[in-house]
């Protein structure tokens, strides 16, 4: 074993003039695998197979695919840090992760527009308001959203089988600050399982699956952007969510209509659901408080 100051003689290698925070996180990072590898005790063999974890997970990512987004999101880092750098002082709405599928460019879509461009999926319509902390309306506020189909994929994941734009499109609110769109109703999926990530979920004994869920930026000047989800009440994995996204006040309820004079209105032919939330953005102001909310 090494000396007990042996991890204070590497801390002391680092120079005298290097920047002030390379110095605080390395500092950080290098006394808690030293920790770790004191207290694990790992031997060689299970050091070189941590070695080529890590190794594998760099190699399957590249500009489509992320292992290394997939491990922080799935061993709860991602949330940290976003809980860390969103703590919300004045009501806004909360945040959770961005997830690896979303893609810039989507279409802008006038409001009301459907979003589905396949066939399948049962109608969805969603709708609300973006408002300041106050309750007035934030009129031109763009909404950029994106889901799953009715088969857990996403479009850049089927970019062979799903139209160009499937389930994407970017909105902005009108003068009341209200938003609205067609769709179809998410679906539950699992996080890609097929690579690193997916072997230490099975080692590990958990499940990869999300709920369903509909992804929103929405952003407007003068506010703070916002990155979230809107998740449909009475999923079977909200409360065992694989990247541990779910908020309490990010749950809805999409509300079944059977009614056939409601779906002759709406000039369906088939039941259809609803769901409507009301968004609220943070000045872009108010400095985010570190005692605000213990993580
Ligand atoms: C998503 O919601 O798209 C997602 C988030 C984290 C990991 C995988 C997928
Ligand atoms: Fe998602």
């Amino acid at each position: 074993m090494p000396t007990a100051n042996f991890t204070d003689i590497v801390l002391s290698r680092m120079g005298a003039d290097i920047d002030p925070r390379l110095r605080e996180v390395m500092t950080s990072i290098i006394s808690h695998v030293h920790a770790i590898v004191r207290e694990v005790e790992p031997t060689q063999e299970e050091w070189f197979q941590a070695i080529m974890f890590l190794t594998r997970t760099g190699q399957l990512s590249d500009d489509v695919r992320q292992e290394f987004i997939l491990l922080s999101d799935t061993m709860g880092v991602s949330m940290l840090v976003d809980a860390i750098n969103n703590r919300k002082g004045q009501g806004g709405t909360e945040s959770t992760v961005l997830g690896p599928f979303y893609a810039a460019g989507s279409p802008e879509l006038p409001l009301g527009a459907n979003i589905a461009r396949e066939p399948g999926g049962q109608p969805c319509f969603l709708s609300g308001h973006v408002r300041a902390p106050d309750g007035s309306p934030i009129a031109g506020a763009r909404l950029d959203v994106w889901h799953s189909n009715s088969h857990g994929f996403y479009n850049v994941q089927q970019l062979d089988t799903q139209p160009s734009g499937n389930l994407r499109g970017v909105f902005h609110t009108d003068a009341d600050g209200r938003w609205w769109f067609r769709s179809i109703m998410p679906s539950s999926y699992p996080v890609p399982e097929d690579g690193t990530v997916g072997n230490l979920l099975r080692a590990m004994g958990r499940h990869a699956w999300r709920p369903a869920h509909v992804h929103f930026i929405i952003s407007a000047p003068g506010f703070q952007s916002l990155t979230t989800h809107l998740f449909v009440n009475g999923d079977t994995y909200l409360d065992s969510d694989a990247v541990f996204g779910v908020k309490d006040s990010l749950i809805v309820d999409f509300v079944r209509h059977m009614d056939a004079r409601e779906i002759a209105e709406r000039g369906l032919s088939e039941p259809f659901y609803t769901a409507e939330y009301e968004f609220v953005l943070e000045p872009a102001t108010v400095a985010a408080s570190r005692e605000a909310v213990a993580v």
